[in-house]
């Protein structure tokens, strides 16, 4: 593994009031930096002062969008420890967006060893209020300066830090959210599985109407029939239906939530069941007027659990455990924050010290 270099940086940034920091607005001292190239290979791994970059104005990425990014977390925990949530779950996922959008594959053991060291260096920036963390978003783009539509030939990869508390204004509390029937998220064999720009931008529009109509989020669905329920774009979605937990099986144009996974994988260790597969948004609605939907709510690393309180579709609301937090939706965002702040024991091996 190459050596991580360390140049220290001369000016240190004021750390923001802790009750007031939002999501994603402010940033820590320093940042991770690599470079590709075909000759090289990804090399020189370093932690350098965050500073901003240039680019060529004919960077690929910024006309053709060869770009990929992850988003984890780090946690200050109740004896002062800090750790991180399913390290290597993100970064082989961000392997696999690199294959999708043929990006060469890191090292995922450098990248590890980089990302520990510069939380290590930048554990002062970890917030110790239960529901803040420092949120880590490590990402790669293309460098090439041309203008030929192809595969670029140069990338650099980024880590950077950012102290954060929930990702929605309001907090841990039910959002609103409209099933889009117009717009499309991503069709099978595209790139909906990846964590990539292009799938956020395709969602920036549909979400700006959704806003305007008063719902926080828009859920997709799937891009072919407009039937099948795929996800929220910025979490996953899972469903309680007389009792079970269901959630729309990972088709290819579905991101593989690592906090829909730890859902998944704490329901079944309390014994409750649940189901991968396809979900039609009949069956919801079906369900719904059976008064059998019990909860939905949403999952993923910046939202954590995100209980959904109303859920409209063709200007239909329906109006979600009373618009209330439902039982599951609180024992779960209980567990997982209870997990990261180190409140309950993580039996599942999620938690890494740093
Ligand atoms: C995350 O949950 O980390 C995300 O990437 C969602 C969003 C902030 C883009």
């Amino acid at each position: 593994m190459a050596e991580i270099k360390f140049e220290a940086t001369k000016t240190f940034k004021e750390k923001p009031d802790v009750s007031s920091i939002g999501f994603g607005t402010h940033f820590s001292d320093y940042m991770f930096e690599m470079n590709y190239n075909r000759e090289d290979g990804w090399h020189d791994p370093k932690i350098v002062p965050y500073h901003d970059i240039s680019v060529s104005p004919a960077n690929t990425t910024l006309h053709y969008g060869q770009a990929i990014f992850e988003g984890m977390k780090a946690f200050r925990q109740q004896d002062g420890k800090i750790v991180i949530f399913r390290t290597l779950d993100h970064l082989n996922r961000l392997n696999n967006s690199a294959r999708l959008l043929d990006i060469p594959n890191v090292d995922i053991n450098t990248v590890h060893q980089g990302l520990k060291k510069l939380i290590e260096i930048e554990k002062e920036w970890v917030p110790a209020k239960i529901g803040q963390s420092l949120y880590i978003r490590p990402f790669i783009f293309a460098t090439d300066p041309y203008l030929g539509v192809s595969v670029s030939d140069t990338y650099k990869l980024l880590i950077i830090l950012s102290p954060v508390a929930a990702y929605y204004a309001h907090g841990f509390a039910p959002v609103k959210i409209m099933v889009e029937d117009h717009y499309v998220r991503a069709v099978p064999g595209g790139l909906g599985e990846a964590k990539t720009p292009a799938n956020y931008a395709a969602s920036l529009h549909a979400g700006l109407v959704a806003h305007e109509k008063g719902y926080d989020q828009t859920l997709w669905l799937d891009g072919v029939e407009r039937k099948y329920i795929e996800e929220v774009g910025s979490m996953n979605i899972l469903f309680k239906i007389k009792g079970e937990i269901v959630t729309p099986s990972l088709c290819g144009s579905i991101l593989g939530g690592i906090t829909r996974k730890t859902v998944l994988a704490v329901a079944k260790e309390w014994g409750i069941p649940v189901s991968e597969r396809r979900i039609t948004i009949d069956e919801v609605c079906e369900a719904y007027k059976n008064g059998e939907l019990d909860e939905v709510f949403g999952s993923g690393t910046a939202a954590v659990i995100s209980p959904v309180g109303l859920l409209s579709y063709k200007g239909q609301d329906m109006i979600i455990n009373e618009g209330k937090i439902g039982s599951f939706s609180q024992k779960m965002f209980d567990h997982i924050t209870g997990l990261q702040s180190g409140l309950i024991k993580d039996t599942q091996g999620f938690i890494e010290g740093v």
